[in-house]
């Protein structure tokens, strides 16, 4: 079996129950709209939000219920809208195997059906009257604004510190994961201290999640969407960070030179990019990612000894050693 089929497999019946409950919140009676969502759930991603939603209700309630399929649904809307709308923002054309929406249908198109996916989210909350739940979500929609504009900020002014990168990739992709987790606990009443640890322990699996896209970058397996654009998009991510920082004074300049002004030159670009495997960025980045993903087990160590939390336990472990 593979990885995610194992994982997978104390919520497999609720997970094919959720993919039939997200494909009917897609629907609309608009044609167009309706084209492009239903090419969104044939090529689906790994729907790793969801099955944290659904694993984290089964470790701590034994079952999921109805607020939890919301709460998975709501995440999922939220997760495909923000990956559409970042292909737009990142000019990129290439996602999940296959041409990006904004490749396909241009980017008005793309803009206005990320809204219709953000919007059906929140409505699908309100009229459930899940206002806990709404709240959770809110706040990372708001954060993960905040995190990419803070990335376009720093990617201009390439002067972004460890310290900076951690905030940013904590506001736009691990919020949005730790909500996942928050919602799976509050979906089945669990208490305030449930809930934030919960919150923590999807927050730290988040930010994981984020270091391993970024080594993908540099070491640019195939994955299903673009690898080696971080540079020339002026991304200053982890291992480049680390490079930089126990660079000698003559070296520094030669980075923040090719990231500045060369960050299009393939050539400069390779180069620089051997220096940072060289200086041990990668290494550097591989054991923080361990010691979150380690941080985030302990937190699990507290609840309930099931199947689901092996599943959590496993899933831990792909986040950091998955391959696409
Ligand atoms: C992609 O997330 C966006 C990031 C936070 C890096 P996923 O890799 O979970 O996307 P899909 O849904 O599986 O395509
Ligand atoms: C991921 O950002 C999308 C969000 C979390 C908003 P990136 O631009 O770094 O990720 P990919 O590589 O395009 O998925
Ligand atoms: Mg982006
Ligand atoms: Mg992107």
């Amino acid at each position: 079996m593979k990885p995610v089929e194992r994982i997978k497999e104390p919520i497999r019946l609720e997970m094919e129950l959720f993919e039939q409950k997200f494909r009917e919140l897609l629907r609309s009676h608009v044609p167009l709209l309706n084209r492009v969502t239903m090419f969104l759930v044939t090529r689906k991603g790994k729907r790793m939000r969801p099955m944290l939603v659904l694993l984290t209700a089964k470790m701590l309630a034994g079952k999921v219920t109805e607020r939890t399929y919301r709460g998975a649904g709501i995440i999922e809307l939220i997760h495909t809208a923000t990956i559409v709308h970042d292909d737009v923002v990142d000019e990129s054309t290439f996602r999940r195997g296959f041409f990006s929406i904004n490749a396909l249908w241009r980017n008005k198109i793309a803009v206005l059906v990320g809204d219709f996916l953000l919007a059906k989210g929140l409505v699908h909350s309100i009229d459930n009257d899940d206002f806990d739940l709404l709240r959770i979500i809110s706040v990372a929609v708001k954060e993960m604004s905040e995190g990419e504009l803070l990335q376009i900020e720093k990617a201009r002014k390439l002067n972004i510190t460890e310290e900076v990168y951690f905030e940013i990739i904590r506001q736009k992709t691990a919020t949005l994961i730790a909500a996942c987790t928050a919602m799976g606990a509050a979906s089945v009443g669990s208490g305030p201290k449930t809930v934030r640890d919960m919150h923590r322990f999807g927050e730290l699996l988040g930010l994981a999640f984020q270091i391993k896209d970024d080594l993908f970058d540099y070491t640019g397996d195939s994955i299903g969407k673009p690898t080696g654009i971080d540079i020339k998009e002026r991304k200053m991510t982890l291992p480049l960070i680390y490079a930089l920082d126990q660079a000698p004074a003559a070296k520094k300049r030669w980075i923040r030179n090719i990231v500045k002004n060369h960050n299009t030159d393939k050539q400069k670009v390779a180069a620089l990019i051997d220096y940072v495997r060289a200086s041990g960025g990668l290494d550097y980045a591989t054991a923080r990612m361990h010691a979150l993903k380690d941080e985030a087990l302990a937190i699990l160590k507290q609840y309930p000894d099931n199947a689901a939390r092996h599943s959590l336990e496993q899933l831990a472990e792909y986040v950091i050693n998955r391959k696409i």
